[in-house]
């Protein structure tokens, strides 16, 4: 994997313009992406998973090709409206929908809401009776990802389980709610078809027994090295089968491979290993220390010499450690190295500590760079605190 060659001559441009460190996206790459799910799943209606990356400019540009927006949040919510999808075109998942949250949307415009929980299915037909909503199943399946990632196992907190369902839909309809179907969310980063194989079988199981619906959600969490030519007639099959619209909700495979995080090099220190320090750590870029996630490290740069270094970012916190045991070109203070594979769940999970102002967004549309976010000013920061 590396860089196209007109995104890094862009980064190598920005790095002039704009202060580093700095999150870039592709928008080829990720219009290759959709293209290659679309071929994958014909039939398929794609909310795209948000959290995964937020920016408005990018939802905008979704909502151009059709695509509806999956939230899991009010401020996902408002997110997707200001992007200008209609309610219609929005789904509201998570496992809490409180009153007040189900009170504001009443009054914005009710999205389509995936509900997770028996009292949940209770509140919001006392709320909002009327509404169409999906019930989420807990398929109690194992799956091979990060245990963080696996949502679909008896054990994690999600959605009902088989069991449960029939009171479910019961209550459902005394409420007064339009179920238009079930959902399925396995996990994230999955790469075995057989995973969703068995999710499948489950649905398939659930469908003959509960429905006929009119949507089967088949939900997200395609990993980015997952086959998806695999699973795309398998999941038409079933859900042509059942006489329902396919559902998906695709949130990291359209996104992570079109971005990066630039960050310069500041020198190589030496304890009892190198570190090469670099101008971005855990404030920006979590996924290392959260999940253990091995990002690949491209340099923009070019030099005789090789070494091997931890890139150290600049938090006073020992696992503020980027990558390990990178083998790179020897840098000079000022050199560019992009992180990869940062597209997805990269700037959606950086933070303010350690007062770090969030970065500059870009994205290079193939021709020119857009600013999709400015970079945080220190002013910012500290402006709700009076
Ligand atoms: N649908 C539901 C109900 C979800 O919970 C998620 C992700 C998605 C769709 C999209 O999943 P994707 O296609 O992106 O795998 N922060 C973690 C990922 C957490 C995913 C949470 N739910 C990471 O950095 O890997």
């Amino acid at each position: 994997m590396s860089i196209p060659p007109a995104f890094r001559q862009a980064l190598i441009e920005a790095a002039q313009r704009f202060p580093t460190p700095f999150y870039a996206y592709d928008w080829p790459t990720i219009q290759a992406r959709l293209e290659r799910l679309r071929k994958a799943f014909p039939k398929a209606e794609v909310f795209y998973a948000l959290k995964a990356n937020p920016r408005l400019g990018l939802l905008r540009r979704f909502r151009a090709q059709g695509l509806g927006m999956e939230a899991v949040s009010l401020g996902e919510v408002y997110r997707a409206y200001r992007a200008g999808f209609p309610p219609a075109q929005v789904l509201l998942n998570g496992p809490l929908k409180t009153p007040s949250l189900l009170e504001t949307l009443r009054r914005w415009g009710i999205p389509i809401l995936g509900l997770d929980s028996l009292p949940e299915v209770r509140r919001v037909g006392q709320a909002l009776p009327g509404a169409q909503v999906l019930l989420r199943v807990n398929p109690d399946l194992p799956v091979t990802t990060h245990h963080h990632l696996a949502t679909g196992q008896g054990e994690s907190k999600f959605g009902l389980l088989p069991e449960d369902l029939e009171a479910a839909l019961l209550e459902a309809r005394r409420g007064g709610l339009e179920v238009l179907g079930l959902h399925l969310h396995l996990g994230s980063a999955l790469e075995r078809p057989e995973d969703f194989a068995a999710g499948y079988a489950l649905m398939d199981g659930l469908y003959r027994s509960y429905g006929p619906f009119a949507v089967m959600n088949l939900g997200g969490g395609f990993g980015l090295g997952l086959a998806l030519e695999a699973l795309g007639p398998a999941a038409t099959a079933l859900a042509r089968k059942h006489g329902a619209r396919l559902w998906l909700e695709p949130g990291r495979y359209l996104v992570a491979e079109a971005g990066v995080l630039v960050a310069r090099c500041y020198g190589v220190k030496r304890t009892r290993r190198s570190y090469l320090l670099i101008d971005a750590g855990m404030s920006q870029f979590l996924r290392p220390m959260l999940y253990g996630a091995a990002h690949p490290v491209e340099p923009l740069y070019e030099s005789p010499r090789r070494g091997v270094y931890d890139l150290a970012g600049p938090a006073c916190e020992a696992g503020d450690v980027l990558a390990r045991d990178v083998a790179l070109p020897e840098p000079r203070e000022g050199d560019l190295l992009a992180i990869l594979l940062a597209g997805a769940y990269g700037s959606s999970m950086s933070s303010n500590y350690l007062d770090t102002p969030r970065p500059l967004e870009l994205l290079w549309t193939g021709e020119e760079l857009e600013v999709l976010r400015q970079p945080q000013s220190l002013e910012a920061l500290l402006a709700e605190e009076g």
